[in-house]
């Protein structure tokens, strides 16, 4: 019998799967990694295999490609080390690329999804996580958000296909009683590795506000727009709910450790969807204000329009990860913002 369980993580080199990884493997999982780097590159695979201090096996591999999947199961199998459970983050992500190219995203995040499922029934491997994400709910009626509130019409194709891959999930496990999947809504990620090893690396401008508010301060980029102050919330600008990803990443060993505890076999349904945030909210202008707090450095900014399709103000309830895999976010918002700057300090473009 296999002692150390073998996870493949799809979207490894990534920035939530790069650390995700590091966790793992300091649970004693063994990790396989695989990306086809169209978000990354091998520097992540470099830092995770730093920090654990081990050669982690490495697939550069697109989730469309059946048979380059088939290759990476068999001979992981063939080496002794069958893969017992997937976490799949592998999936474009930036919302406005999705609105121009919505049929990229169709094709990268919903077929390499059904691919994927595929070549895990072939193989027999009933365990998997995936990656979703609090846009599924669109704009809540009612904060925080819980896993019971509908889902609303997706605000962008980005979020249809995380929406839609939900579904292939749900729908793949009827036909296939034995499969087990657990699906993270996740809120807003923000941090990286205290030791400033891993972290986010967006290509180009980014989107996100972390990443842009840290490039700014560094001087790589213009002051930081905050995108509306007369929003009805108690200071004008938009609330969200921005977790550490090691908290982030050390929920996906607690999903993984409740799916091999069987604690949803035998269930009706195989699957169970869990929100995973701090259950508090921040505003734009309160993370600007904590960012100069816990880094002494100061944030330049202006007041700009709103952004389209921005959501007003979603944070999570994440109770019921708490209660059902004993999972909750423990690192500050503070600790969280501290971490994005010292990896942003080390990155070579913030020079
Ligand atoms: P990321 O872009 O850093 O990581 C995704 C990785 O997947 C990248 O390394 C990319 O190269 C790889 N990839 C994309 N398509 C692939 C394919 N077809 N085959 C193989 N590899 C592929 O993004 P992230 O922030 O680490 O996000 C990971 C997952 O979490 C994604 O599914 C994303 O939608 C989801 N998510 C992210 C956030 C967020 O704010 N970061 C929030 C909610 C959900
Ligand atoms: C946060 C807040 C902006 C940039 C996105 C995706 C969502 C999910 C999480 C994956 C908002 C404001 C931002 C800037 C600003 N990802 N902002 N100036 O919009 O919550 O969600 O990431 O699933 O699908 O849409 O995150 O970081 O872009 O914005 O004022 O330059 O910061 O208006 O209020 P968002 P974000």
């Amino acid at each position: 019998m296999q002692l150390i369980p073998s996870i493949l993580v799809t979207g490894g080199a990534g920035y939530i799967g790069s650390h995700t990884a590091v966790s793992l493997a300091k649970a004693g999982f063994r990790v396989v990694l695989l990306d086809n780097y169209s978000n990354s590159d091998v520097k992540a695979v470099h830092g995770v295999r730093s920090l654990i201090n081990a050669d982690v096996p490495f697939y550069e591999v697109d989730c469309r490609d059946k048979d380059a999947l088939i290759d990476v199961f068999r001979t992981e199998q063939e080496m002794g080390h069958e893969i017992k459970g997937v976490i799949h983050f592998a999936a474009l992500k930036s919302v406005g690329e999705s609105v121009e190219n919505p049929s990229l995203y169709e094709d990268n995040n919903i077929v390499g999804t059904e691919r994927l499922l595929e070549v895990m029934r072939e193989f027999d491997v009933e365990n998997l996580v995936f990656s979703s994400s609090c846009t599924v709910y669109g704009e809540p009626e009612v904060v925080p958000v819980d896993e019971n509130a509908p889902f609303l019409e997706a605000e962008s194709p980005y979020g249809f296909t995380k929406q839609a891959c939900e579904k292939l999930i749900v729908d793949h496990l009827k036909p296939n009683p034995e499969f087990n999947a657990v699906i993270l809504r996740y809120f807003n990620p923000i941090g990286a590795h205290p030791s400033a090893t891993i972290g986010e690396s967006p290509n180009g401008v980014p989107n996100n506000l972390i990443p842009y508010l840290c490039q700014s301060v560094a001087g790589i980029r213009g002051a930081l727009q905050v995108f509306g102050t007369d929003y009805p919330t108690p200071d004008g600008s938009c609330i969200r709910d921005y977790l550490h990803v090691m908290d982030l990443a050390e929920a996906h060993v607690s999903a993984l450790e409740y799916l091999f505890k069987d604690k949803l076999r035998g269930k009706d349904t195989g699957w169970r969807a869990y929100n995973l945030g701090t259950g508090k909210g921040a505003s734009v202008l309160e993370v600007i204000e904590a960012f100069e707090k816990v880094t002494g450095r100061s944030v330049p900014y202006s007041i700009a329009e709103r952004r389209e399709g921005d959501v007003v103000a979603i944070w999570a309830n994440a109770s019921r990860a708490k209660d059902e895999l004993g999972w909750e976010a423990k690192r500050s918002l503070e600790e969280a913002l501290n971490d994005s700057w010292k990896w942003q300090k080390k990155r070579p473009d913030s020079q």
